[in-house]
């Protein structure tokens, strides 16, 4: 963990919640003052929830993020959602890139270029996953591709404060697989020296998250990792009492 940046502490709810589920989020927002000291928290509701979530969360420790949006500001694209109407409803940050997206809607790095400049144009925060599949992992070409996507999906004008990157190892998702902290340190020491290189000042106070079958009983010795600011948390992040226990494991 680099001392100087806060955690951040972020659930992707995925294709998952109606509002009767709602209750989870009130749990976590009644009891996000545990865990302040520790990190910040957002929640990455489906779109459907996300302008519910957002009033309820007025005023609390806990912001609400999207899970992906549209390059463009409006216009003919049936079905899709732009950057400015997640803000509208009240998110403050939009995942892009992840490897659902990039796998299930055929995604490559210049689109989720775009997407991450257009949550910047709407005023959200992008938080840019990149990860490599274990085929490639296998072929012993992790760091080439995380590379590529690093070097394909984040514009020029990424700052500390509009960028968030997340490091999500595809065959760790939702598999209950995790890289060793060995492996987590050298690859998130990999990403920092590339947003250092790139990104000068601003490189090293962006914050790199791991995720990937992040659980309470793996939260603390991953979060210990240098240059680890953070989780993004799928499953465990459906419930309030795992989602915190997560926060709370951060050093
Ligand atoms: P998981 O998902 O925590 O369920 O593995 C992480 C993610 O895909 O963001």
């Amino acid at each position: 963990m680099t001392d100087a940046i806060r955690p951040l502490i972020a659930g992707n709810w995925k294709m998952n919640g109606l509002k009767a589920q709602a209750a989870e989020f009130d749990a976590m927002l009644d009891r996000a003052a545990e865990v302040t000291g520790k990190a910040d928290l957002l929640v990455c509701p489906p779109a459907t929830l996300i302008a519910a979530f957002a009033d309820k969360a007025r005023g609390k420790k806990v912001a609400v993020g999207a899970q992906d949006c549209h390059p463009k500001a409006s216009g003919a694209h049936t079905g899709d959602i732009a950057a400015e109407m997640l803000v509208d409803a009240g998110a403050s940050a939009v995942i892009v890139g992840h490897s659902e997206r990039r796998a299930d809607h055929c995604e490559d790095d210049a689109l989720v270029r775009q997407k991450t400049e257009a949550a910047w144009r709407a005023g959200a925060t992008a938080i840019v996953c990149i990860g490599e599949t274990q085929a490639q992992r296998d072929a012993g070409q992790t760091l080439e591709i995380l590379g590529g996507q690093l070097a394909g999906s984040l514009p020029e004008s990424s700052t500390a404060a509009n960028l968030v990157v997340a490091y999500e190892p595809v065959w760790a998702i939702g598999t209950g697989l995790t890289p060793t902290t060995r492996d987590v340190e050298q690859i998130h020491g990999f990403i920092r020296e590339f947003l250092t290189s790139r990104f000068k000042a601003d490189g090293a106070s962006m914050r790199i998250l791991y995720g990937g079958s992040v659980k309470p009983s793996n939260a603390a010795e991953l979060m210990a990792v240098k240059n680890v600011n953070g989780a993004l948390v799928g499953g465990a992040s459906l419930k309030a009492a795992d989602f915190l226990a997560i926060a709370k494991g951060c050093p």
